[in-house]
């Protein structure tokens, strides 16, 4: 298996000055390949005393990479220099991963010994099924997952030594292989169905389909139109740069936490309803809504700010996200394949974003519908319930957040992170006797 390329593509080209009061501190800028030059700050409290300020992270690069490159203005989204629209069409979920994780595009030897590597540790601990059965059947999927993926460090001690490129190697592979089948059991649990183990001969897609919907009772075929929309959704899912899930999971790894621990660390923050709990808001929202009539009174509530148009959006897009206009089309694709091309909720979408798209308060703040506006849609038409929405994203982005943390283990610079803060609690005050308080 390659090793992920590690060579060095920043390089300092000037300085920027910052002066406070009558010192003048001279800041190295560094120039990555693409995008934003970043100002090295790193040694400003040594030699100043100042820390910075930027709560959300608005203007702070908090990693070098070289996994996935985002231009937010300009709707652009790439894996290691592919646009993500093209890896949507021409690749599959598989070749995705070897490339997130390894840098390059499989090809056909590595492709298919990868794709033996992972489909080889679909399986999971049969003891995990008890794990599981401790679960109330009415328990979010997200809940179970936290606590299953982070339990896989109780199982799989022969890939926890995360100084060994093996362990590392191993672990990344068991990670990608083992979501669908946990993903799968989550649902199959709260639905009262036997889990249904994986199987070989199938596709990733097409083994994940195979183990939410077929039952042993009797045979399932999968329909490849499905499979291959779910290869797409993986594909656009797999990774996005430094959000907040994979900074959860760099934060967690950098203190030499095992990876499945930082993976179950991800998902927990995943399932906010500011990230990926949005797919799943987006449906309520929709159906909250009913009825086209009933929109413009919605639109009115978001613009009095008593609520957000869930799926519009996004912290670092300014502009279209690429994912979403390719979701926007298999949408169609999907309804039309399974019969639903008249889907009241679908014809309630289209309006909401038609408005939206033309209305002064979104096009003033810029805002556009994200990825999590169509997938939901796409989810539903297929009968995915939509609790397991966020599980669905956290199934494809596992490739990615292992390819994060995997380059930052990998990283010689890498440190334990630890930001800092402005204090504005109370200064130093005397204990006070309990008797004596009033
Ligand atoms: N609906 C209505 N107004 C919105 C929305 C929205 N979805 N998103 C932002 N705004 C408005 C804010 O009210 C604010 O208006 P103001 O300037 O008048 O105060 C302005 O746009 C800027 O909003 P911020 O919250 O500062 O933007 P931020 O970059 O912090 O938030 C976020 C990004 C969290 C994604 C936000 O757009 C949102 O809540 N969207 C809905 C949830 C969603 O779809 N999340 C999925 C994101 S994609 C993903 O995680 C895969």
């Amino acid at each position: 298996m390659p090793e992920a390329k590690v060579a060095k593509l920043v390089s300092e080209t000037k300085t920027a000055r910052l002066t406070i009061g009558d010192k003048t501190l001279e800041l190295p800028i560094l120039k990555g390949s693409e995008g934003p030059d970043v100002i090295d700050i790193s040694k400003l409290y040594s030699e100043s005393g100042y820390f910075t300020f930027d709560p959300g992270f608005l203007s702070t690069a908090a990693c070098e990479s070289k996994i996935t490159y985002i231009d937010g203005d300009e709707g652009i989204l790439r894996y290691s220099g592919y646009d993500i629209a093209e890896l949507a069409e021409k690749s599959d979920f598989s070749e995705v991963c070897y490339l997130l994780l390894y840098g390059d595009l499989p090809n056909p030897e590595q492709k298919k010994d990868f794709t033996n590597k992972v489909t080889h540790r679909t399986i999971v601990h049969e003891q995990l099924q008890f794990l599981y059965r401790g679960f109330p059947r009415r328990s979010h999927p997200m809940a179970i997952l936290v606590g299953a993926v982070a339990s896989l460090s109780a199982f799989y001690h022969d890939s926890l030594d995360i100084n060994n490129p093996e362990h590392r190697e191993i672990a990344a592979l068991r990670m990608i292989a083992k979501m669908p089948t946990l993903c799968a059991m989550a649902y199959k649990y709260s639905i009262g169905h036997p889990f249904v183990y994986p199987q070989n001969r199938l596709t990733f897609s097409e083994n994940f389909l195979h183990m939410m919907f077929s039952n042993p009772s009797e045979p399932y075929v999968v329909n490849p139109v499905l499979a291959r929309a779910f290869d797409k959704i993986f594909i656009l899912h797999a990774d996005h740069e430094q959000n907040a899930s994979t900074s959860t999971v760099r934060l967690a790894g950098s203190s030499g936490a095992n990876p499945f621990a930082c993976i179950g660390a991800g998902i927990a923050s995943l399932w906010g309803p500011a990230h990926g709990g949005a797919n799943e808001a987006v449906i309520n929202m929709l159906v909250e809504i009913g009825s086209k009539d009933k929109i413009p009174e919605f639109i009115a509530g978001v613009k009095d700010k008593k609520r957000r148009l869930m799926g519009f959006g996004h912290r670092v897009y300014k502009n279209y996200d690429p994912r979403a206009a390719v979701l926007r089309k298999a949408c169609y694709e999907v309804l039309q394949e399974v019969g639903k091309q008249d889907e009241p909720l679908l014809g309630i979408a289209m309006e909401l974003e038609r408005i939206a798209l033309e209305d002064k308060y979104f096009i003033d703040r810029k805002l556009y519908p994200n990825v999590d506006f169509y997938s939901g849609i796409i989810y539903r038409a297929l009968g995915i319930p939509s609790q397991m929405f966020t599980p669905l994203f956290a199934l494809a982005r596992t490739v990615g957040w292992v390819a994060q943390w995997k380059e930052m283990i990998e990283d010689p610079k890498q440190k334990i992170g630890r930001p800092r803060q402005l204090f504005t609690g109370a200064p130093h005050r005397p204990f006070v006797e309990l008797s004596k308080r009033k």
